[in-house]
């Protein structure tokens, strides 16, 4: 059965060693992906406007078009995913040309802006296509971040299991005390860890921050883009991702509202006190859809 991910997939893996943007990207019948020749059976045609290469930002601007030629293979639904997540595969693309690496945070949030309970719960706050969703944009990103009390309290794996797709780079920040990364499911040799001098046992490809907490986010983002990390999806906690927003770090947020309300617990957001609404932190554009029975928010910066 034809499936519309797989082309996701193959498209972003063509990109990340393409020297140029491709005009055209050829979809077959089998889900074959080709940039410079129609196969036999081309079901779907992709567009890039390569006119405009030098000031595209795959996150925000409108740079291609989908022509589906075969309607009986592709539906409705895999035009959607396919609009949806094709900017995402172009990332690596664009931050390797730019020399930078994309942020893009998630948190699956209740009505009333919490991300855990006040036990530090978390657990299912999202539903199962949020999750699904999480996956598929790990395995659209180079790296996954997470803050140190994440990694502590959760012991996430940070894999790609929901969807087919490869591993990012799991990336952890802090860890002040004595964290033992030996016992961290995402601890493994090609993981990163920043961490403040001195501070953790060794473990992964540990980056010494020399300067006061918190680290200047933008340095971290610059070191991931030399180490060709070029898309980073940071799923949190609250300190991690209030940090990366307050510091005007980030390129895109994502929050799932889940149709629960907790009345206590832990804020998705906390930072510096905001006195006027005209000072809150806005969007240049933003869109909402649905998931599952629940909603996604998507705010760029
Ligand atoms: N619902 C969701 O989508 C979701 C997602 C993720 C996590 N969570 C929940 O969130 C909770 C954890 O959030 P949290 O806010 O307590 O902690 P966190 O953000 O996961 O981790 C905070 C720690 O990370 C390090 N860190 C992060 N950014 C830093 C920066 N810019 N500079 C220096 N250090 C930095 C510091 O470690 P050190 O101080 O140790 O150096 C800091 O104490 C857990 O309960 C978890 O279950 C929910």
């Amino acid at each position: 059965m034809f499936d519309i991910w797989d082309v996701i997939v193959k498209i972003r893996t063509k990109l990340k060693i393409a020297s140029k943007l491709p005009e055209k990207i050829f979809v077959g019948l089998s889900e074959e992906v080709s940039f410079d020749r129609a196969g036999e059976n081309v079901c779907a045609l992709i567009s890039v406007n390569t006119e405009i290469e030098n000031e595209i930002n795959p996150l925000t601007d409108c740079f291609f078009d989908i022509q589906i030629l075969d309607k009986s293979l592709v539906n409705d639904a895999d035009i959607e995913q396919l609009k949806f997540y094709l900017p995402y595969a172009f990332a690596n693309f664009f931050g390797r040309k730019y020399q930078k690496c994309f942020s893009i945070s998630h948190f699956a949030q209740t009505l009333d802006g919490k991300i855990a309970t006040n036990h530090g719960d978390s657990k299912w706050i999202g539903n199962e296509e949020n999750l699904i969703h999480a996956h598929k944009m790990r395995a659209l990103c180079d790296g996954i971040l997470v803050g140190a009390r994440t990694l502590e309290i959760d012991n996430p794996r940070l894999n790609v299991r929901k969807v087919h797709g490869d591993n990012p780079v799991k990336i952890i920040l802090g860890g002040k005390g004595n964290l033992n990364l030996e016992k961290y499911n995402a601890i493994e040799p090609s993981s990163i860890v920043f961490k403040c001098p001195k501070n953790l046992r060794d473990s992964g490809d540990c980056i010494e921050i020399s300067e006061e907490t918190p680290f200047n986010l933008h340095n971290i983002l610059n070191q991931l883009a030399k180490k060709k990390i070029y898309s980073v999806y940071i799923e949190g906690g609250s300190y991690t991702t209030s940090c990366f927003l307050e510091q005007y770090a980030l390129d895109q947020v994502q929050i799932h509202f889940s149709c629960k309300i907790l009345g206590s617990g832990l804020n998705a957001f906390e930072f510096g006190n905001i006195g006027k609404i005209s000072d809150a932190i806005v969007f240049k554009s933003v869109r909402f859809f649905p998931i599952g029975d629940e909603m996604m928010f998507i705010g760029n910066l």
